[in-house]
């Protein structure tokens, strides 16, 4: 229970920026890690194998040891036909962290390890968190519910203390974290580091449009609605981004979609680019700021929050 020592380094606020489709890029990963917590971004956010390379020269460029490390994410499924080209590339330039979704394999898992670097695989479900232990990753990320994008549906706090029952890695908790106090929270449950999605929307270095971060400094938890019906397992949504387009939520019933990863790249993926993903913290986001601001004031509201625990002197 522990976070890796690669990990460590450079590291001043123990929380990940979520890796997230058509949002996360190398300007908000570069500003999260400088400000000295860890950044991500999907390798698919680059619409090829090359680009993909390009974006990870252009970070390591600007990254030095004192920052906080990076990480991609990989969507380990067979609809996926760049994994194999992307692991190349991921191997050849030792990227510190990888986060695989959907299928925890144990040859992705090796290949990361060869260099030194560190798998962290996402789940929904105690079963998946298994079978990902069992592939050999360093650390499980449990997206719980109201989580932004592909959400799990179980409370963190039920999902949280099973997994700690057995399981000896780095636990990573997802869901609803918007504020220093809420990762704060996560590391007194067990967590040994907070993931935030939605809460890294509304930077100024995020690529998703000015309306996507407005409409989140404007919504809240009765905004979100969870369904397959965009993306064919159950995802989290902004409705009024939907209500836009003429989808209100009882078409969602009868609307469905098959999952393909090469599909999500496609001009359908647009889908993602004007139905917005948002999780149900979203009622916590009030504000879009440079990234270095968020973390400079995540890192106050942690400390708040430790401070204040400490002080009550109940036990
Ligand atoms: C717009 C959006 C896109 C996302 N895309 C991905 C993705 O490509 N890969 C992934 O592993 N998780 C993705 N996620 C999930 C996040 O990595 C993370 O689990 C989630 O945002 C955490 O919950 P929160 O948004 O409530 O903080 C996405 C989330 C959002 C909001």
């Amino acid at each position: 229970m522990a976070i890796p020592d690669t990990l460590k380094a450079g590291l001043s606020f123990p929380a990940i920026a979520a890796p997230m489709f058509l949002v996360s890029g190398p300007e908000l990963v570069i500003a999260t890690c400088q400000s000295g917590m860890i950044g991500t971004f999907p390798a698919l956010n680059q619409r090829t194998t090359e680009g993909y390379a390009q974006w990870i020269d252009e970070i390591q460029g600007a990254l030095t040891p004192e920052d906080a490390r990076f990480g991609v994410n990989m969507i380990v499924h067979p609809t996926n036909s760049r994994l194999m080209a992307d692991m190349m590339v991921t191997v050849e330039k030792k990227v510190p962290l990888v986060i695989t979704s959907l299928g925890a394999v144990r040859d992705v898992v090796d290949a990361v390890h060869s260099y030194g670097g560190v798998v962290f695989h996402d789940i929904t479900t105690v079963r998946h968190a298994q079978k990902a232990a069992e592939a050999g990753v360093d650390g499980l990320i449990l997206v719980c519910n109201g989580a932004g994008g592909h959400a799990g549906t179980y409370n963190p706090f039920a999902l949280l203390g099973e997994i700690r029952q057995w399981y000896t890695g780095t636990l990573i908790l997802s869901g609803c974290l918007s504020r220093g106090s809420d990762v704060a929270a996560a590391l007194m449950m067990g967590a040994d580091l907070g993931y935030m999605g939605t809460r890294f929307i509304a930077t100024r270095e995020a690529m998703a449009s000015d309306g996507y971060k407005t409409m989140l400094t404007q919504s809240s938890a009765k905004d979100i609605v969870y369904t397959p019906a965009i993306s064919g397992v159950p995802a989290s949504f902004l409705l009024p981004s939907l209500e836009s387009h003429g989808i209100t939520k009882d078409m969602l019933k009868d609307m469905t979609t098959k999952m393909d990863m090469d599909h999500e790249m496609s001009d359908e993926a647009k889908a993602w680019k004007t139905l917005w993903s948002a999780g149900q913290g979203t009622g916590n986001v009030r504000d879009i700021l440079p990234t270095s601001e968020l973390v400079a004031r995540l890192k106050a509201e942690f400390s708040e929050a430790t401070q204040r625990f400490a002080q009550t002197n109940l036990v």
